[in-house]
Parts: structure tokens; sequence; C-alpha cells
């Protein structure tokens, strides 16, 4: 079945076309797709492709309005690093007054290297923290450990009393809440490998609060990815306060609910969607259970944040055909952006310049140089017609694009610019064989 697109597809304030006019009169229009103010091709014609490109404007206005629809609730926004996790835009959103959530040391460090004094506003998730890492998150004085197992929580103790300090800790417990999105980013049910039964927490608690190395401090909980009905995270947030009340009543402290994060956006057909009424009744939906209890709300956005703030540029190197079936091959692939291969996502695709003149359009499978049928960004889409060396952009591509990318086939990973305005930053140069293998001997 082939799917078609709204015919220009945009994302507003960061993605937008203009009109330019070309010719010696000047009569002929065509639409370029900018990026706040930048066309495209200039982007293109600079940096090369495959190109990430990012709005800033975009990446500010979504924190915003978190944190106006949240503004009537003690809060703090701990961006999820594993989204895209480039230093750049976490300084970016560490100076909107974001914290964040990491799940490695890895990240860790790249939260301190973007800006060392929102260590206090560090969330450390993650079912498999080695010890290292944990002494490095304790050193640096996180705010907060969400742990996940029995197990986890003597390791944290024990390198705690090392170092003669007290970690503050959540559990992370798994309310047994199913969520409406794909099975691989599905994660609140008890078949799933994260957090602990919501039933066991109470004794775990128990437990925690008598190792001198150890200070309750908030419980967290995160159901999945991608959810794009509020209603499981009401569900979640209403097992989560009851089990509060019975953690108050056994009299631990609790400052924190760590919500997660989990709001899911609308890759296809986004302007059917108010963002900001999306995040509003997210917000209504959280504060209802929790007002009661008086505590600071942490939340752990990712993709509601940056995903519709980039888009991934490629250039169309060859069209082909296979028995009538068309082929528009492209110079990304899926090591550059796996989401439509590994979740069978849908991303929006669209020509950077549309010719006035333009109506006709085809049906095509949108496909990258690796070596493997899996490499698609597209199937049976329906799209302008584009030709040999014209650029399409891949929407929505902010998150767990550049994040996930790989070097496989020997791919270099590519570059990434954040534009503000009029201003556009190269924030990661694209890589060269070389980098590849450098750590190889
Ligand atoms: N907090 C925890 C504990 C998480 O595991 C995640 C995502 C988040 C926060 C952020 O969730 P978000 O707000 O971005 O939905 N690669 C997949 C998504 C994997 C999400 C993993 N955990 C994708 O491309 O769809």
């Amino acid at each position: 079945m082939t799917r078609r697109q709204s015919p220009l597809p945009e994302r507003p304030p960061g993605f937008i076309y203009r009109e330019t006019r070309e010719g010696i009169l000047r009569r002929r229009r065509k639409s370029v797709l900018h990026c706040d103010e930048i066309a495209m091709p200039k982007l293109a014609a600079k940096y090369g492709t495959p190109l990430y490109v990012y709005s800033a404007s975009m990446i500010r206005e979504r924190s915003e309005t978190f944190d106006r629809a949240f503004c009537h609730i003690p809060h703090t926004i701990c961006y999820s690093v594993k989204a895209n996790s480039n230093l750049r835009i976490l300084r970016l959103l560490a100076r909107q007054g974001c914290g964040f959530d990491v799940v490695s040391g890895g990240e860790l460090e790249r939260v301190l290297a973007a800006d060392r004094k929102v260590a206090r506003k560090i969330v450390f998730s993650g079912v498999g923290k080695t010890r290292d890492e944990i002494t490095a998150a304790l050193k640096a004085g996180i705010l907060l450990f969400n742990v996940e197992s029995e197990s986890e929580l003597w390791v944290l103790a024990e390198c705690a009393a090392q170092l003669r300090t007290r970690a503050r800790l959540a559990l992370r417990v798994n309310p047994d809440v199913a969520a409406e999105t794909h099975p691989y980013i599905s994660t609140g049910l008890h078949k799933h490998k994260f957090g602990v039964p919501i039933r066991d927490a109470r004794a775990l608690y128990a437990k925690a609060s008598g190792a001198s190395s150890l200070r309750v401090a908030g419980v967290s909980v995160h159901i999945g990815s991608q959810i794009t009905d509020v209603a499981p995270f009401g569900e979640a947030l209403a097992r989560v306060a009851e089990l509060v009340r019975e953690l108050l009543i056994d009299g631990h402290t609790i400052e924190y609910i760590d919500a997660g994060g989990g709001l899911g956006i609308a890759y296809e057909q986004p302007q059917a969607h108010d963002f900001s009424a999306i995040v509003a009744g997210y917000a209504r939906t959280l504060a209802e259970p929790l007002r009661p209890l008086g505590v600071h709300l942490l939340l752990e956005p990712g993709r509601s944040i940056v995903g519709p703030a980039g888009a991934l540029i490629t250039s169309l190197l060859y069209r082909k055909a296979n028995d009538g079936k068309r082929f528009l091959v492209v110079d990304a692939g899926m090591n550059d952006l796996i989401r439509p291969a590994l979740y069978s996502a849908y991303h929006e695709i669209v020509p950077v310049e549309l010719a006035d003149s333009d109506s006709k359009s085809e049906d095509v499978d949108v496909v990258g140089p690796v070596c493997e049928s899996g490499d698609f960004f597209a199937r049976n889409r329906e799209l302008p017609i584009v030709d040999e060396g014209g650029l399409l952009a891949i929407l929505d591509a902010g998150a767990y694009g550049m994040t996930l990318a790989s070097n496989y086939n020997t791919r270099p990973r590519p570059a990434e610019v954040l534009v503000s305005g009029k201003s556009v930053k190269l924030i990661r140069r694209r890589e060269e064989v070389a980098d590849l293998m450098r750590a190889e001997r």
C-alpha cells in the first residue's frame, strides 16, 4: 500500500519552507526548506551530506513548553541524554535550566564536560551500572541514583561507604502498566528487565534505609518511550503515589518522584497535533496523583524535546527501477538513522527544494547504500519527483538518530550542525575513515 504524505510537512518554528524566486525575471518560484533562517541547500553545500541539522530555537521552545506546563508543580526537567548527546545540545539545555538523565559513565562525562555545574541535577538510571560508573557519579555529587535491583542497591551502598558519603536513591519501580508502543521500547511490565516489582518495593525501601551510606530520597518510574496516550502515565503515577503514601507511613522521607520520560511525538501528521496542548494534558495527568504528596517532580523527556528539532539531510545518488518498482538510493544509510530498520519507524521525507511547477509525484522506496535489505527509510511512499543530485530531508530525526548511528560498512558518521536564527555552528565534524581505524592495531 502506498502511503501518502501531506504535501509539504513542516516542523515550525525550526523547519519551514520559504519561497524564493529564480530566473532573469525572478518569475520561477521555488519552495526551499529552511532550518530557522538558513536554507538547507547552503548547509549541504558547505558541510556535505548526510548531515544532521538541528534547530536551537525549537529545542529551546520545546523545553520551555515543558516548564510552562509544569509551572504549578515544583519540578526539574532531567533531559534524557540518550536521545541526543551532542555536547552543544547538552550545553544549550543546561542553559535552559535543565538537569539530565544519564544511563552510563560516558553520558555522565558528557554532561559534566558540557557544564560541570549541573551535577546536582543529574539522575542516573539503568539496569547495569558498574562500580566504576557508580563511583564516578558519587564523586560528581549527582542528585539521585535510580536503583533497579537489590543487588545494585548493595553495590551502591558499598561504593558510597568507600567514599565516606551517602548516596541519594530512588528505587525504579515497575508498575506493571501496559503502554501502547513498539515492544522494543515498552518497559513498564513485569516481563521487562526494568525496575523492581512495585509490590516488592516497600520491603526493599526498609532494607535500604538501614544502610548508613544510603539515603532514601524518592521513587522513580519509566514505562516506555513514544507513548502518545497520556492515560498509562496517569495509571503508573497513581500506583507510585500509593506507594509513596505507604513509604511515608513507614517513616521514609520522599522528596522526589521521578516520572521518567516517554511522551511521544507525532511522526505522522504533526500539523494535527498541538505540542503545547499535549504537554499541558500530560502535566495535568501527572499532577493529579502527585499534588497531595508535596514532592518535587523529576521528568526525563528526551524525544519530545529534540525529536522534531532535527532533520537528516541526504543526497539522492541514484534513481533505479527493478521490474517497475522504483527506488531512490540516497547517501544516508541505516547506520546513520536506524529507526526505520529497527522499529519499522515512520519518518516523513520531503524534498529540500520544490519548484512551483512540480506537481508530479511517484511511488518509491527510499533506501540507503548499506548491504542489507533492512536499509530503508521509507517503503511505498508517494513523494514529489526529485532528480539525481537533489536533496531530501528525513524529518523528526533529532532523537535517537545520531546517538544510535554506527560505523557499519565502515561508514563515517555524519556531521552535525546547530542552527540558531541566522547563525550556524558545526557541532560535530564529519568523521573520517582514519577516525574509525584509530583504536585498532
Ligand atoms: N528515562 C529512561 C529511564 C529511559 O529509559 C528513556 C528512554 C527515557 C527516559 C527517555 O525517553 P523518551 O522521552 O525519549 O521517550 N531508541 C528508541 C527509543 C529508546 C528509548 C529508551 N529509553 C527509539 O528510537 O524510538
